[in-house]
């Protein structure tokens, strides 16, 4: 699949997830491109159907987007629930475990999706696998002492990689921490893992999203597809 088709997948799940959100709502809204997609159809329905809802974001390139829509957008802690939020993902397999932060958002993602009463997520339909693990695993790590944290890594076989930008320097999160990107092929025991690594000491949080999400909206060329998670 090119580009090209990618996008044109992402954009036909963020436009039939938008429809999720009606007037009165509180929706989270994610990050990365597929969700743009997503932000974009709500600025249209703000402007053009005059849809009224509040957004919580979970990064500030989204809660940007958003604005320059006019779309009201609060803090986490000034809402008492929210209703939904839609994000996207990087991998998802069928018992509807996935994996996030390509976008280095994990954690206000992760932050965002446990306070929402329902989870839905946009991927085109390469991101579909019957194992996790290809997509790098990203983890969030406080700068101080990261390198131990790596070291720790590379002994458990974890193949860890410091992101780092165009320019060479460690890749900030909206936290300022850094994101170091598990390269592990894949993923058998995703929950042993999942404890692994939020026990490391100067571990935030890692990108393993596992049976948190309610339903997948997956762009397909025959139209978008509902996987809806029965197991919740
Ligand atoms: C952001 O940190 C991520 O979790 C994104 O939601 C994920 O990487 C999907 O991004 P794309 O829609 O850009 O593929």
């Amino acid at each position: 699949m090119d580009k090209a088709q990618q996008d044109a997948l992402k954009k036909a799940a963020g436009i039939e997830a938008a429809k999720l959100v009606t007037d009165g709502m509180i929706a989270g809204l994610g990050t990365g491109s597929t969700v743009r997609f997503l932000v974009d159809e709500l600025g249209r329905r703000v402007k053009e159907e005059g849809l009224q809802f509040t957004g919580v974001t979970t990064s500030r390139r989204t809660q940007e987007q958003a604005e320059s829509y006019g779309i009201k957008i609060v803090d986490i802690d000034d809402v008492d629930h929210i209703d939904v939020t839609i994000d996207g993902a990087d991998e998802v397999d069928k018992n509807f475990n996935g994996i996030k932060g390509g976008g280095a958002a994990l954690l206000w993602e992760k932050i965002v999706a446990t306070n929402s009463n329902q989870i839905v997520w946009i991927v085109d339909e390469s991101k579909v696998v019957d194992t996790i693990g290809k997509f790098p695993l990203p983890v969030e790590v406080i700068p101080f002492g990261a390198g131990h944290v790596i070291k720790k890594f590379e002994a458990k076989g974890y193949k860890p990689v410091l992101r780092l930008d165009a320019e060479g320097k460690p890749v900030r999160t909206d936290e300022n921490n850094y994101v170091v990107d598990l390269h592990l092929e894949r993923i058998d025991h995703p929950q042993d893992l999942a404890e692994d690594l939020i026990t490391t000491v100067g571990v935030v949080e890692h990108g393993l999203f596992l049976n948190m999400v309610d339903k997948v909206i997956v762009g397909d060329p025959n139209g978008p597809r509902v996987m809806t998670n029965g197991n919740k």
